[in-house]
């Protein structure tokens, strides 16, 4: 796999999250080809990683067994209309937000293997959650696999229609964890800790917590329950939240997330 020619349009943090674990996993930076809109950008990626850039989208495509389509969504369609069709041989892989593996065979012509993927940001730091949909053969599947799997944590949805889902839980999670910290440092602050010390507080907790969750073989709920003694500290806490309706906020949070990104596809 790793003299396979992967070729990234659009250079943006997405693409350079997944450019950085590639390369950072061994992948030969002369096989992972790039080209942007933006030369600055492409001069960037190239000294920072030493990938081959392209000046424009149907040379890259020549040369590579896989592509990422790693543009905003409302950029996919010229970029699609810039491929043209695609012989069954090469995989494509979309991480773009709300764009079906329909739409982009339906413009890539139906011999196209797509896979559909949902990254979240932690992938710049190789700690990433990336959710992947495909029809295609095993072989694009693996490739994309290979691809995501530099980056982070993988998992494979069968059914196409949970990516909405899948959104709205891991593909936005990270900003909500970003808000609880943001919350839980202003209030440290406000209670009277420096700063400095809310962020490291906050941040080593969160370090901590996840790490109990993927690691320690507990539900999140036990997790809690095990760190709330009857009428302690924890517990005064956890029913302000239940008071404050925490539950029902999560709920109609990720709904909406959901229902959005339903309205984008
Ligand atoms: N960031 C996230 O948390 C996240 C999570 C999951 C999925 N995604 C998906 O990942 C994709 C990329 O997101 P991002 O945050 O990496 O966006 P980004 O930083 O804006 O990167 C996209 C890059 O592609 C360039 N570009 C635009 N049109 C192009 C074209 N025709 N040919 C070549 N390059 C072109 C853009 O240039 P300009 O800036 O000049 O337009 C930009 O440098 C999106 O579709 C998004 O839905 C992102």
């Amino acid at each position: 796999m790793n003299k396979l020619n992967i070729g990234f349009i659009g250079g943006g943090n997405m693409a350079e999250a997944l450019i950085a674990g590639l390369t950072a996993a061994g992948h030969g930076a002369a096989h992972v080809h790039v080209t942007d809109i933006s030369q600055a950008r492409l001069d960037t990626l190239h000294q920072q990683y030493g990938v081959t850039c392209y000046g424009d989208i149907a040379r890259l495509a020549l040369s590579s067994d896989v592509l990422v389509l790693a543009v905003k969504p409302q950029q996919i369609d010229e970029v699609l209309g810039k491929l043209g069709a695609i012989d069954g041989g090469q995989t494509v892989i979309s991480i773009a937000a709300g764009i079906s593996t329909a739409r982009i065979a339906g413009k890539l012509g139906e011999k196209a293997a797509v896979v559909r993927v949902m990254p979240n940001t932690p992938c710049l730091l190789g700690a990433g959650m990336s959710v992947l949909f495909s029809k295609a053969d095993k072989i694009h599947r693996q490739r994309a696999e290979y691809v995501l799997a530099a980056s982070g944590q993988t998992a494979w949805i069968d059914e196409e229609q949970q990516m909405h889902a899948v959104t709205a839980v891991s593909g936005s999670g990270p900003a909500y964890f970003f808000l609880l910290a943001e919350l839980m440092q202003a209030t440290g602050q406000a209670l009277g800790l420096p700063r400095e010390l809310c962020e490291q507080l906050v941040g080593q907790t969160a370090l901590g917590s996840a790490r109990m969750l993927l690691e320690s073989g507990k539900s999140a709920e036990l997790l809690r329950q095990q760190v709330t003694s009857p009428g302690g500290t924890t517990q005064a806490a956890l029913e302000a939240m239940f008071e404050g309706q925490l539950p029902e906020t999560v709920r109609n949070a990720l709904s909406a997330a959901a229902k959005r990104s339903r309205e984008l596809a």
